[in-house]
């Protein structure tokens, strides 16, 4: 068969192609031992090391995986490009830019010089004080309705009603200090939406939200697929709102590393400490991985490898 960018929609012959693909992409990177689990926050340095799950599900619906891609852990900031999209559903687009600001920050996830470096407090919702501010706009008048719009929205992105890991939420929520430090600031500049001690609990939930690789695939396809999940047929978001998650997911999805992230696979990406991923190739489909050895900036070693490997074999890169 051949290098078709078709595969992840296409014909039989292109599906068994993308399947032999994410079972060799498991293969391939599976024995990586670089990276380093993240301990920040207290919970997740239990994770072992070597679980490493892939996932790609196509617009059509087809889903291939091999590994752990059934393997349950916290969605950490993946959920940032998905709380964006429900937020830009609710306010709108322009609203969203002028309130959270769309640039990237060139500084880690948790910066808080970041905020002080715009003049104005924006900086972007991929990057925690961002996220928090987006969390902020959620609709509702108290932080329980809030959650209530963030949870509903992100299972419905994943096709299934997701759980919380109560047990990371409670680890997050007693270590979180320098999220809530970076909230007040936000304040400080009237860039955010809402109390700033619960925009950060709210934020801190949706992070401790249970997610599989799968999920993510599922996730990640939806928004290669104009906003419709192709598992369930639900519309999540309007379609129009998929090229302004996507837009903000290349600026700024692996944080100061987007740069490289887009040079190896040209595509639209977001990482998160727990180890997932995923990587949008609009119209084609979405891929979701799971391994929690980290780079230095707290994206998965193996979940960039086999994206890049990915991208490559199956002609996603978009330039
Ligand atoms: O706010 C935090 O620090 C975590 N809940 C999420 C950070 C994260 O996943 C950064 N990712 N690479």
């Amino acid at each position: 068969s051949t290098n078709s960018p078709s595969g992840l929609t296409g014909s039989s012959t292109a599906a068994d192609r993308a399947r032999a693909l994410t079972v060799e992409a498991h293969e391939r990177f599976k024995s990586v031992s670089e990276g380093k689990v993240a301990d920040y926050i207290p919970a997740l340095a239990a994770t072992p090391g070597a679980l490493f799950g892939v996932c790609m599900i196509g617009t059509s619906g087809a889903t291939f995986a091999a590994g752990d891609s059934d393997y349950e852990f916290s969605i950490q900031s993946v959920s940032k490009p998905f709380v964006f999209a429900l937020v830009c559903q609710a306010v709108g687009e322009d609203e969203a830019r002028e309130k959270l600001g769309v640039n990237s920050t060139g500084l880690p996830f948790n910066s808080v010089i970041a905020i002080e470096r715009t003049k104005d407090g924006t900086t972007n919702p991929m990057v925690n004080a961002g996220a928090i501010a987006a969390a902020s706009l959620a609709p509702g008048a108290t932080a329980e309705a809030e959650w209530r719009f963030l949870h509903e929205g992100l299972s419905r992105f994943a096709g299934r009603p997701l759980t919380l890991n109560h047990a990371v939420y409670e680890s997050e929520a007693a270590t979180n200090q320098r999220n809530q430090g970076a909230a007040k600031l936000l304040q400080g500049y009237d860039r955010i939406y809402f109390d700033p001690i619960q925009a950060t609990d709210v934020y801190t939930r949706q992070c401790a939200l249970n997610v599989t690789a799968k999920d993510l695939a599922a996730m990640a396809a939806t928004l290669a697929n104009g906003g419709v999940n192709p598992l369930t047929g639900e519309r999540v978001i309007d379609a129009v709102h998929c090229q302004h998650v996507l837009a903000v997911m290349v600026t700024a999805g692996l944080y100061e590393q987007s740069g490289d992230w887009l040079y190896e696979t040209g595509l639209p990406g977001k990482s998160g400490v727990s180890g997932g991923m995923v990587a949008v190739a609009p119209m084609k489909g979405g891929l979701g991985t799971f391994a929690p050895l980290l780079d230095d900036s707290g994206n998965s070693v193996k979940g960039r490898l086999a994206a890049r490997f990915l991208s490559e074999r199956l002609g996603l890169n978009l330039f």
